[in-house]
């Protein structure tokens, strides 16, 4: 079966939703480690109630992008036996950018959330962007990783309507629910070996 480690750095609505619905929807994939670059980040404690195995890899001050600390990282999913032949990466809030050497030792098994229709408005506050510029629509983007700023292939994108008396708090929240509708199904799609990445696009069975 399938290894699944979830990265997070922060609250881990997304790791807990993924993990409540491995498990209600009997999906073919074994959540074996929740870690975290933040030893406050709140979602740790819910993978323990959720019985999930947490680890904490502080990045203390090292940049994003750096193999210094993704070599932890690889140590400790290999570890827990998430490996290039049957391991899947998570990313969900997790506040780093990856080194090509870990993209690369994973290369097509990490998946990402990003709270935009890409390829509009990626990077950092995405909400914020979309209410700023204005958009009628926004949503989110279940996507593989890449070298690039949430560039790689797109698997899954849930539209969301913005509306007039929008805040970023109040469209983050209608983004979120989609957020927590489309990531455990690509996670299904994936792990039902149902996604296959042709150049920049992702073909699904
Ligand atoms: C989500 O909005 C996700 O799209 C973005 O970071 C946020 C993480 O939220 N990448 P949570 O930690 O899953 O609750």
């Amino acid at each position: 079966m399938l290894n699944l480690a979830i990265l997070i750095s922060g609250r881990g609505s997304n790791m807990e939703n993924i993990v409540k619905s491995i498990k209600k929807n009997k999906i073919p994939v074994n959540p074996v480690v929740v870690i975290s670059n933040k030893s406050d980040a709140k979602g740790l404690e819910i993978a323990k109630k959720l019985g999930v195995k947490t680890e904490i890899i502080e990045s203390n001050g090292l940049k994003g992008g750096n193999w210094e600390y993704d070599s932890k990282l690889v140590a400790a999913l290999e570890k827990y036996k998430v490996t290039p032949q049957n391991g899947l990466v998570c990313l969900a809030g997790f506040m780093r950018i990856m080194s090509p050497e870990f993209i690369k030792y994973y290369k097509g098994r990490i998946l990402n959330i990003h709270p935009a229709i890409l390829p509009s408005f990626p990077g950092l506050h995405s909400q914020k962007q979309a209410l700023d510029y204005g958009v009628k629509y926004t949503g989110c983007t279940v996507h593989f990783v890449d070298e690039g700023i949430d560039t790689g292939p797109i698997i899954l994108q849930s539209i969301v309507k913005v509306k007039d008396n929008d805040t970023e708090e109040s469209l983050s929240k209608r983004i979120l629910k989609q957020e927590h509708k489309i990531y455990p199904k690509a996670v299904k799609m994936f792990a039902k070996g149902k996604i296959k990445i042709s150049g920049r696009k992702t073909v699904t069975s």
